[in-house]
């Protein structure tokens, strides 16, 4: 069953507010994800990240295609913004585009040029947004020409796999610069060890979509109104 994107605009090419708060599921409750997920937007979230992991471009492995189907089905206005850390991204885009996602990134250390340019436009033609990534050790260089192609570039300021990790500060230079590159139409993510003591520095550093897992889903339901509210007052 084909699960296609809400009819909505595209929350990266029309946001409604920046910065955008995205909640990732990583440590949201598994057992209860479909209520885990809905509270955190009518917390005021707004879209949910999806790190998707295969167990090779990092040593975790964590959810797939079938979960972002049973979020479509559960949450249909929810925008779900999935993060492929998998080696070979050209056999997972098709399957999410068919599962509902609105937006997929995937990272530039594990595709060539004319790949990475193949992936975007077969996300485009799915109907959804297309993003890179970089993780803290890739130099924004490797990003090169794709620069004008997407929608998004996610910043890794972590070396992804867990959650929960020491945010990585040496990475907010390069952001500045890549910051300056990108139109004001395009969004830049980041993703990794942020909460609010570290915010200030993230959107400072020019970031408009701010991913978090354990600063939001790893505390009490009724204080993540109040954090994700800080995460997006933060200057
Ligand atoms: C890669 C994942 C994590 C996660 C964020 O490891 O992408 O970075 O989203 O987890 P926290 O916010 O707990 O660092
Ligand atoms: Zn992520």
């Amino acid at each position: 069953m084909v699960l296609s994107q809400p009819p909505m605009p595209n929350l990266f090419t029309n946001p409604p507010r920046l910065p955008l708060i995205a909640p990732s599921i990583l440590s949201a409750d598994f057992m209860h994800m479909g209520d885990d997920c809905r509270h955190v937007l009518q917390a005021g979230a707004d879209l949910l990240h999806l790190d998707v992991m295969d167990g090779h471009f990092v040593p975790n492995l964590t959810m797939g295609p079938d979960l972002c189907r049973g979020l479509r089905k559960e949450l249909p206005e929810a925008f779900l913004d999935v993060h492929l850390m998998v080696t070979e991204p050209d056999l997972f885009v098709d399957p999410f585009l068919k599962a509902g996602a609105n937006h997929i990134t995937f990272h530039v250390e594990v595709v060539g040029a004319g790949q990475a340019r193949e992936l975007v436009r077969r996300i485009h033609g799915g109907g959804a947004t297309a993003g890179l990534a970089i993780n803290p050790p890739t130099p924004v260089q490797t990003v090169g020409e794709l620069a004008k192609e997407i929608d998004l570039l996610l910043v890794m300021s972590v070396n992804p796999g867990f959650s929960g990790q020491k945010f990585m500060a040496e990475v907010l230079d390069k952001t500045r610069r890549i910051r300056k590159d990108l139109r004001p139409d395009q969004r830049l993510e980041m993703d990794g060890g942020i909460g609010t003591g570290n915010i200030s520095s993230v959107v400072d550093a020019g970031c408009d979509v701010i991913v978090a897992a354990t600063a939001i889903f790893g505390i009490a339901q009724p204080e993540r109104g109040k954090v994700i509210g800080a995460l997006r007052q933060a200057r």
